[in-house]
Parts: C-alpha cells; sequence; structure tokens
C-alpha cells in the first residue's frame, strides 16, 4: 500500500550488489537467473500484433494548426484517446527527425561501449542518474529483464552533468538539444490537453506549478536478448508516476504493451511518430477523466531493444490533487493532494507495480 506520509529519508545504497542484465545475456546462458523469472501471472503470452486487436489511437499535431477543418473532431479523438487508452502515438509533432536518430545511434553506442566505461558512471537509489539495472530497493525483490540511463534535465539544480557520459563525444549534446525539442512538444501537448478537457489553454501548465518550474528526466532503456524471453519481462507492468511521457520506442524491434481492459495490447511502432503517455499525475489532475495507462515491455530472444522516454513532471514540492475545475458534486474528489516528490518516492522504493499507487489513493 502507498504511505501518503511515507517517511522521506534518503535512500542512498541498493540492498545488494548490482548486475548488468547486458552482461548476463552477453554471458552466454541458455536460461536466465532466478531473480528474473517472473510469477506464473505476470509472465507474458509471446503473441504478436494481429489486424483484428484494437490499436493505439493516432493524434496528428497537423490537425490543430489555425483554420484546419478537423481540428474540433481532432479535440474530441484526443480526449477519447485520453480517457479510453492513457497512450496515443503523435504524429507531425515538429521533432526533427534526424535529431531524433541521432538521440537513439548515440545511446545505441553508449549501450556498446565495454562494461567498465558504463560502470563508472553508475547509479544509486539516491537520484537514480546515471547507468543502472534495477528500480526499487526491496532486498531480494525480482528483477527486469533491462538496463537503463537515467538523467534530469530540469530543474537545472538537479542537472548533473557529471553523470553525463563523455563518450560518445555527441552524447551530452544530442542528449541536451533532444531534451529542448521535447520540452517544447510537451508543452504543446499540455495546450492541447487542456483544450481537450474543454478548459483553459494554460490550465494544465498552471497546475503543474508553470513552465519554469517543470521536472524533466530523460531514460534511455537497453534490453538486452533473452534466452527465455516468455518467462520474464523486459520492464514490470507499471504507469508513469509523473505528467507526461513522450517515448521514442525503437523503430526495429518491438516490445511495448499496453493494457487496455483485461487484455495486453502489443503496440507497433508507428515510423517517425512518438508515443506519448499519460502519467498519474494528470490522471489525480482531472480526477481520473483522463488516466494513465498501465504498460510494460517483453523482451526477445533475437534482437535488443532500445527506447528512449522523457518524463515532462510537475514541479515537484507543489501538492497536487483533483483541480476544483473537474470536481462536481456527482465526482467529488478522488485522490488526496500529494507533491510529486512524495508520489515518486513509492515507485523509486517499491519498483514498478502496475497501477496499484495511484488506484490505492483512490481508496483513502
Ligand atoms: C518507461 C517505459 C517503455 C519502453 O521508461 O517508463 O515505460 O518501451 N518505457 O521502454
Ligand atoms: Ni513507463
Amino acid at each position: 500500500m502507498p504511505k501518503r506520509h511515507m517517511e522521506q529519508q534518503p535512500i542512498s545504497e541498493w540492498p545488494e550488489p548490482v548486475v548488468a542484465v547486458q552482461l548476463i545475456a552477453e554471458s552466454g546462458i541458455s536460461s536466465i537467473p532466478e531473480r528474473y523469472v517472473k510469477p506464473l501471472e505476470d509472465r507474458p503470452a509471446l503473441v504478436y500484433a494481429t489486424c483484428r486487436e484494437p490499436t493505439v489511437p493516432v493524434v496528428d499535431l497537423g490537425k490543430l494548426s489555425v483554420g484546419s477543418l478537423d481540428y474540433s473532431s481532432e479535440l474530441r479523438s484526443i480526449a477519447d484517446a485520453c480517457a479510453e487508452w492513457g497512450i496515443f502515438h503523435v504524429a507531425n509533432h515538429g521533432v526533427d527527425a534526424e535529431l531524433a536518430r541521432a538521440a537513439m545511434a548515440t545511446w545505441r553506442e553508449f549501450f556498446h561501449l565495454p562494461a567498465d566505461e558504463k560502470q563508472k558512471l553508475a547509479n544509486s537509489p539516491a537520484t537514480y542518474e546515471g547507468y543502472g539495472s534495477r528500480l526499487g530497493v526491496e532486498e531480494g525483490a525480482a528483477l527486469d529483464w533491462g538496463d537503463y540511463f537515467f538523467l534530469h534535465l530540469l530543474p537545472c539544480e538537479l542537472k548533473n552533468l557529471e553523470k553525463w557520459p563523455m563518450q560518445p563525444s555527441n552524447c551530452r549534446e544530442v542528449t541536451e538539444e533532444y531534451g529542448r525539442q521535447m520540452l517544447k512538444l510537451c508543452g504543446a501537448l499540455m495546450k492541447v490537453l487542456s483544450m481537450s478537457l474543454g478548459l483553459d489553454v494554460g490550465f494544465l501548465q498552471e497546475k503543474f506549478g508553470g513552465e519554469d518550474n517543470i521536472g524533466a528526466c530523460i531514460r534511455v532503456s537497453f534490453y538486452p536478448k533473452c534466452p527465455q524471453p516468455e518467462l520474464t519481462l523486459g520492464l514490470s507492468a507499471h504507469s508513469d508516476p509523473g505528467g507526461l511521457t513522450v517515448l521514442l520506442p525503437d523503430d526495429r524491434v518491438p516490445g511495448l504493451q499496453v493494457r487496455k481492459g483485461d487484455t495486453w495490447v502489443p503496440v507497433q511502432p508507428l515510423p517517425g511518430a512518438f508515443l506519448v503517455f499519460i502519467g498519474d499525475q494528470i490522471q489525480v489532475l482531472t480526477n481520473s477523466a483522463y488516466r494513465s495507462v498501465d504498460h510494460r515491455v517483453v523482451v526477445n530472444e533475437a534482437a535488443e531493444r532500445i527506447s528512449i522516454a522523457f518524463f515532462y513532471n510537475p514541479r515537484s514540492d507543489l501538492p497536487l490533487g483533483p483541480a476544483r475545475e473537474l470536481v462536481t458534486p456527482e465526482r467529488p474528489p478522488l485522490y488526496p493532494a500529494m507533491t510529486f516528490n512524495e508520489y515518486r518516492l513509492y515507485m523509486r522504493k517499491k519498483g514498478p507495480r502496475g497501477k496499484s499507487q495511484v488506484e490505492s489513493l483512490q481508496a483513502v
């Protein structure tokens, strides 16, 4: 159960030595260590998308330009996507395609550096910044089949360039520019989502604490090949705790699945598009009008997979609860107010656990 008043003492060390999954994968094993084997009910059924399955909606930002004839129908489909799926592809997003390719390429190269090069940037649960292989600090917890690199972009005080790779030589520069363009896209998405709620264009941004106080981080995930993909997950089911996530998925290797009702729907990357995830903070703020999406990553035997997630979060010390504009006598506030600093401790301690945090808050 989440604790509203979770102890705030910093978590500074991992409970046990961390081993990079990539090293395990490259050691030539034919069965995966016990720690990575999921309980039966969490194991993925490795089926691939069929044309009968529902597919994640696509939002075309081009249809929201001034004078567009599709304007109101596009806003309506955004509202439906956020209420029913909590995720959509975004096309005509304005992000430089070449930059996205360069970001993918530089991080792919990073993950193929020698292990000791990457280890120099090993992370700790105090800030999670750097190269890591686990989420959550419970001793003996089951682990996921993936490594990652996490870094803070905003607020500026949290940005610690010492934790950013020096190799590949363009990694810092490309990641900074990628972050800038993502920030701009998220600013635009906040406006679009506010309008799709039928509210003022600046509504969500204001509730987040204003554009100058946004939190932003990047998590690049690396999912090595896995000899027994049917037993494990690259990333266990979770909803993203923050505001919005913009994901650049690997365009060659699928793996992301989203939960729709009782089924896990495989997401096929759409060339040139990003995926936008609604996070828990938007579910709380909209009093559940818009819902965060439960999602997970499956791995495979044939190919490694890389993704770049950009997280756009509210000001971290601002208590955030259901907005009065979205609370009515018929729909009283479903969640207590909480700062994002408090909120994200749950995942940082317990690791990915589906939508358990936001759902159990609702029961309070
Ligand atoms: C995440 C995430 C999905 C992916 O980093 O929160 O859900 O496809 N990533 O790697
Ligand atoms: Ni996620």
